[in-house]
């Protein structure tokens, strides 16, 4: 089974070359252990059970599951595009990938393995064999984390999206909803392009959309954990929006079912949360927007789906 759905996702990808079974680059060596459960501590969990190839490497389920059933806090977001992250997690607390990467082993509600223990597990087993002849090294924490950069680095989107299309001179790739849609996502009206910029929809910065009211239900206190600084209260990594029509749910907290549901919260957000605290300037007033628009800036953000899961 666990092969069919490595075959799966290097077909996905049109690594068609690439053989699993015996890593022979650092790229394929992450990629092995990306999708084994050895890195956890019972063996039932790996990268991939939450970080899902059909999904764009995100999870549907509003929580993933990590080891004995434990649920974190924080909707899984897709693993793709990390290339020109500058950091990582929702409130940033990894400042490099190499520094992400090692993170889940431990996390206790995640995969819940030291990562000593993860490495001496490799350094038992057919993996000594692969590092060595990839890296001229035994296993170690380093080299872990550098095979699944590796592996993570080669999941950017291939820019054949309808949008990457129409944006290339294809004017027929977009719908005129989704064409009406991006103007929108651009403009003042709108104003998703103020935080959602550079080529992945994403400057990498910290903004608070009044996701944080300090209830018993919005109380996920975003950078703030990291920096303490209260101007950070609520502030949240602005995250990538290339496949976002097939990474359902949505934000740190998987409250939005749908895209619709995310353009009606911009729209207006004390329809859904009152008493939002140190929301950003740019969404203190409802944006106004006409049932057309809505559908429109829907149709764009649909048209931003690499060719691979266009149909999943
Ligand atoms: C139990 C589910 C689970 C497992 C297992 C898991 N992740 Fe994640 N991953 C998450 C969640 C949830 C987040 C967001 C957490 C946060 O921001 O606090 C995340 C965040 C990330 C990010 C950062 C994305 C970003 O935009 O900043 C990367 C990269 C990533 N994981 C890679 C991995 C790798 C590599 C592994 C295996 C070693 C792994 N994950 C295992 C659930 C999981
Ligand atoms: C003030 C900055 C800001 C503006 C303006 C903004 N966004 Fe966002 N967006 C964010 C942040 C920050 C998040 C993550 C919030 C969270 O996870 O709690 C986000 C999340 C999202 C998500 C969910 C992403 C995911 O993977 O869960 C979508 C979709 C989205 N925005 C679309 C839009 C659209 C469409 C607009 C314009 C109508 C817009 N955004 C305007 C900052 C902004």
């Amino acid at each position: 089974m666990k092969y069919v759905y490595l075959l799966f996702v290097v077909s996905l990808f049109g690594l068609s070359t690439i053989s699993i079974e015996n890593p022979t680059t650092a790229a394929e060596l992450g990629e092995k252990l990306f999708f084994d459960p050895i890195l956890s501590l019972d063996t039932t969990i790996s990268c991939a059970s939450c970080h899902i190839p059909a999904f764009a490497f995100a999870d549907t389920n509003r929580f993933s599951l990590g080891v004995a059933g434990q649920q974190g806090s924080r909707n899984t977001p897709s693993s793709m595009n990390m290339m020109m992250r500058e950091r990582f997690f929702f409130d940033g607390r990894a400042a490099t990938l190499h520094e992400q990467v090692t993170q889940p082993i431990h996390n206790p509600v995640e995969m819940a393995l030291s990562v000593q223990a993860a490495v001496s597990r490799l350094r038992g087993n057919e993996y000594a064999t692969y590092f060595n002849a990839i890296y001229g090294a035994a296993p170690d924490s380093a080299l872990l984390a550098d095979a699944l950069v590796a592996y993570i680095f080669t999941l950017e989107s291939p820019g054949n999206s309808a949008f990457d299309k129409w944006m290339a001179g294809d004017t027929a790739a977009m719908s005129a909803s989704a064409v009406r849609g991006r103007t929108l996502f651009m403009g003042d009206k709108a104003k998703c392009f103020d935080c959602h910029f550079s080529p992945d929809f994403t400057g990498d910065e910290f903004r608070n959309i009044g996701l944080y009211n300090a209830s018993d239900t919005l109380n996920d206190v975003g950078r703030f954990e990291m920096t303490k600084d209260s101007s950070d209260l609520g502030k949240f990594k602005v995250p990538g929006l290339r496949n976002i029509a097939i990474t359902t749910p949505y934000m740190h907290n998987g409250m939005f079912q749908t895209l619709e549901e995310v353009v009606d919260y911009y729209d207006e957000p004390t329809d859904f949360v009152q008493g939002a605290m140190n929301i950003d300037t740019l969404l203190q007033k409802p944006l106004n927007l006409s049932a057309q628009e809505k559908i429109d800036l829907v149709a764009f953000l649909q048209a931003l789906t690499d060719e691979q899961f266009v149909g999943e």
